[in-house]
């Protein structure tokens, strides 16, 4: 059974089409990003798979059960961590959790004993009894992903979750992800930071205007723009005349200054390192770094997205 099956699912607004016709499936244990442009439909989506919004066309099942007709047992098998916090500011921490253990219908002795194991992951335990309305964004969004968890579910749904937060809890919000993936949590994650969706997601589905782009593992959509492979050099003297030399290297294609240094594209990166190695020995020049860079998830998503695009353009009467 798939963890999350999605089929021709549609979402208008008026005339106005979010989400047009997006099928996919994600499998029991995947860690799977759902990525896409700003207005590209990605809240709208969640929102109908988790039951807050209703799709005009198509079916989201959820470990096998209908959202949208059996929301009921759907709900039972995840939890969200919404854009816009679903938590109460004039609760303290732990209210907040009393009160998302009993919408999940959770007895008083499991919700208590799963509030207590929640304080501790997330290092709230000494704030359990404040309000919210004093909590950091990082208090808030650790909270707020402890009452998606309340009820252990085999799914768990985030739009954005990293958003707005330092490096520090950033990183200990994804190292949670982590380890709740490896042990054995379907992870369906809305991100704009690439770079999240490259370490963390093992698949990943590209949305553009409400369409599905692409969907494959971050390894395969860096592949389709194999071009963008570079060499990245920096040496201890990077006058004009150097620059120039360097970029009329057989096989660079264009080249591009980042900081102190310089990014040569080429189809054959060895051959250029090589070609670096001997102008630099020939010039007495020292190499202060030298490394192959190949295409990011950066380069692959702006390529799907702009194709996307002019495709849809072209479609336009
Ligand atoms: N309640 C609504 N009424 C009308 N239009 C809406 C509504 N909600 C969303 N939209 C429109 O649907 C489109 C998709 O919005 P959505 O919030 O799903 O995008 P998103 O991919 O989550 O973007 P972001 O990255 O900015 O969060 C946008 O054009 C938005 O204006
Ligand atoms: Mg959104």
């Amino acid at each position: 059974m798939k963890a999350i099956s999605v089929d021709n699912l549609t979402r208008d607004y008026g005339t106005f089409r979010a989400v047009d016709h997006i099928s996919f499936d994600v499998e029991p244990g995947e860690f799977f990003g759902f990525l896409g442009p700003n207005g590209a439909g990605k809240t709208t989506t969640i929102r109908m798979l988790t039951g807050l919004s209703e799709p005009t066309e198509g079916t989201a099942l959820i470990m096998g059960y209908d959202i949208a007709r059996d929301t009921y047992h759907a709900k039972e098998h995840f939890g969200v961590v919404p854009e816009v916090s679903n938590i109460y500011e004039d609760l303290s921490a732990w209210n907040n959790l009393m009160f998302a253990g009993e919408l999940y219908g959770l007895s008083y002795t499991k919700r208590t004993a799963r509030a207590r194991e929640i304080l501790d992951i997330f290092d709230l335990a000494e704030f359990r009894d404040k309000k919210v309305h004093g909590f950091s964004k990082g208090m808030r969004r650790k909270l707020t992903l402890g009452m998606a968890l309340i009820h252990e579910p085999d799914i768990l749904f985030l739009d954005e979750p990293t958003s707005g937060l330092d490096v520090e809890s950033s990183l200990l919000l994804k190292e949670i992800l982590s380890r709740m993936n490896r042990e054995g949590t379907t992870i369906f994650l809305t991100t704009h930071t690439l770079e999240e969706a490259n370490t963390l997601c093992n698949r990943i589905a590209i949305i553009v205007k409400g369409r599905i782009a692409a969907v494959d593992a971050p390894e395969n959509l860096k592949k389709t723009i194999q071009t963008t492979q570079s060499v990245e050099v920096s040496l201890d003297s990077m006058t004009p005349r150097v620059t120039e030399d360097l970029a009329a290297i057989k096989t660079v294609t264009s080249s591009r200054h980042e900081g102190n240094k310089l990014r040569l594209f080429t189809p054959y990166p060895g051959d250029v390192a090589t070609a670096v190695f001997a102008y630099a020995g020939e010039h007495h020049l020292k190499i202060l770094s030298i490394n192959t860079v190949g295409p990011s998830l950066e380069d692959a998503f702006l390529s799907i997205v702009q194709k996307q695009r002019n495709h849809r353009t072209g479609e336009m009467p």
